[in-house]
């Protein structure tokens, strides 16, 4: 489906009734991510999922891609969906990053957040170093290296092994959901973002932060700081799962997101 915002035509899918959980995907990649969701947790909630600017089958933007711009856009879709009561947001890595943004721009109109793979903290200075670094690969070679070195460190090595067909799936994914313009404009976006451990302390919301036990992308210690910080928090961790962790133990990550709807009310 698709719905003309401001600065561009989003793509999105949009599946089942009842309480509307957006999923925000991370990088580089798109809505195809959350497929094991739509097809899951369809039968129980109302499943959103958009492709970011330039992303999947959405047109790109101007950059750099900000956090905030992405939640704007995210809450533009809600808008246009004449949704009114709040969302759930989940959102992985990059994805929660965004949706962390969205809670803080607009509080009262989400219920609930999810926050898979991702962190609260900016970039330090070895951080900015290599984003710096991917957007001078990008400028020079293309994506294929970019994608190359993230495949290799997305899954657990549990699941590298055992379910080569995900790691090939994986490789298409990106390749179909980023160009080089838009890992430039990602980059751009992610490089300045805010520190937003400070605000989680003010989170007056139930929040479930799941991560995979072997993420190389973000380590476990990182999402134990989140929920360290955090007044209404539930820290799930599951093992032999590394970054794309929804994809890698899907049965588990869904039964998951269920009962932490279900335990707060929010389903
Ligand atoms: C992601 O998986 O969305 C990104 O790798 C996150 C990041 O670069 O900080």
């Amino acid at each position: 489906m698709e719905a003309r915002l401001k600065d561009f035509t989003i793509s999105y899918e949009d599946q089942g009734n009842g309480r509307p959980v957006l999923f925000i995907h991370g990088f580089p990649l798109c809505k195809d991510l959350w497929e094991p969701q739509l097809q899951a947790l369809s039968e129980n909630m109302r499943v959103i999922a958009p492709d970011l600017c330039g992303h999947g089958e959405s047109e790109p933007a101007t950059g750099p891609y900000t956090m905030e711009r992405m939640a704007h856009h995210c809450h533009e879709l809600i808008e246009y969906l004449q949704i009114t009561q709040p969302v759930i947001l989940c959102g992985l890595s990059m994805g929660g990053y965004v949706s962390l943004s969205y809670c803080k721009k607009y509080p009262r109109e989400v219920a609930g957040l999810i926050l898979t793979a991702t962190k609260s903290d900016n970039d330090n200075e070895q951080g900015r170093l290599n984003r710096r670094n991917t957007i001078s690969v990008a400028e020079q070679s293309g994506k294929d290296p970019i994608i190359a070195s993230m495949l290799t460190k997305l899954l657990s090595p549990t699941t590298v092994e055992n379910y080569p067909f995900l790691v090939k799936k994986v490789d298409g994914l990106m390749h179909n959901a980023v160009s080089v313009e838009t890992i430039i404009k990602d980059q751009q976006g992610l490089i300045d973002r805010e520190n937003m451990t400070p605000f989680l302390g003010m989170m007056n919301l139930p929040v479930c932060v799941m991560h995979g036990a072997d993420d190389q992308i973000i380590p476990l210690s990182e999402a134990q700081v989140v929920h360290a910080a955090l007044p209404f928090g539930r820290l799930v961790i599951i093992p032999k799962a590394g970054h794309l962790l929804n994809l890698e133990k899907a049965v588990i990550f869904n039964q998951e997101i269920l009962s932490f709807l279900q335990n707060n009310y929010l389903l």
